[in-house]
């Protein structure tokens, strides 16, 4: 079980909800953990130990992520999970709005992923990079259509860094979660809607935190030794009716 011990692995978006489950996890594995969030996430680094790395920082700014970076020891292990969302019709979207999420999930996902890579490169001993995506990727979901996108883009950035990483060992996938039940998800459904929506999925009920990061740990794991350039879904079947 504790198979990530000597690991360093950076979590980004871990204050709370998926994020969060994820360094949990990876920290019950044996990982030392260097987490980040655009609010402080003292709530998960005192779940986890004093030795946890904190930052709190907007994942776009570039400034940030590079500082962040060159105060690890040492990054095995990256899970890009950091996002939000804008939703609104095509016809009310706001420049603005785009860009915010534009930002976020593509710029974010582009600066965490080549300032992993890089110093895995330097350490020459390989790596593991997790990009969370969403099954929105392929679902289009209305009113959700900057993310939907930007979700789609770092699916096919993650299969291109995979071919480019991989003849440095560096293994990168992604994960779509299905619907999950986390504080960001509840801030656009009520519980009703929540209770309601996943009757309706193919298991019956949302995903929970916990579950999503059990596939992001295989995938970090050596039983995924072999394993890169996938996109994985943890969904609940949602696939496989939308
Ligand atoms: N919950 C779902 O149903 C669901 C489904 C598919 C994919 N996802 C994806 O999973 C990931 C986590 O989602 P969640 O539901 O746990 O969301 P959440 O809102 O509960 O948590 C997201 C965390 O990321 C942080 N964050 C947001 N923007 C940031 C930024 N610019 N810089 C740094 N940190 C930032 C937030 O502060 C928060 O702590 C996201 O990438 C999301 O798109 C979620």
């Amino acid at each position: 079980m504790r198979d990530l011990t000597g690991k360093l692995a950076v979590v980004t978006g871990a204050g709370r909800g998926i994020g969060q489950a994820i360094a949990l996890e990876l920290a019950a594995r044996g990982a030392r953990l260097a987490i980040c969030d655009l609010h402080d996430p003292c709530e998960t680094a005192a779940a986890i130990g004093p030795d946890t790395i904190t930052g709190t920082f907007d994942v776009s700014d570039r400034e940030a992520q590079e500082k962040f970076f060159a105060g690890l020891p040492r990054v095995d292990i990256l899970v890009n999970n950091a996002g939000m969302s804008i939703r609104k019709p095509l016809i009310d979207l706001e420049v603005a709005d785009v860009a915010r999420v534009w930002n976020v999930l593509m710029w974010g996902a582009f600066h965490t992923c080549q300032l992993a890579a890089r110093r895995m490169i330097a350490q020459g001993d390989g790596g593991a990079i997790v990009n969370i995506t969403s099954v929105l990727a392929h679902v289009p979901w209305a009113n959700s259509s900057p993310y939907n996108g930007a979700k789609a883009a770092l699916n096919q950035m993650s299969r291109t860094w995979a071919l480019e990483l991989a003849p440095h060992r560096i293994r990168v996938n992604a994960l779509e979660p299905g619907w999950t039940d986390t504080p960001g998800e509840r801030a656009f459904s009520t519980e009703e809607e929540l209770r309601e929506g996943g009757a309706k999925l193919p298991l019956g009920r949302l995903a929970r935190p916990e579950e999503i990061a059990k596939g992001v740990a295989f995938l970090v794991s050596s039983d995924a030794s072999y394993v890169t350039g996938t996109v994985m879904q943890v969904d609940g079947g949602v696939s496989l009716i939308e």
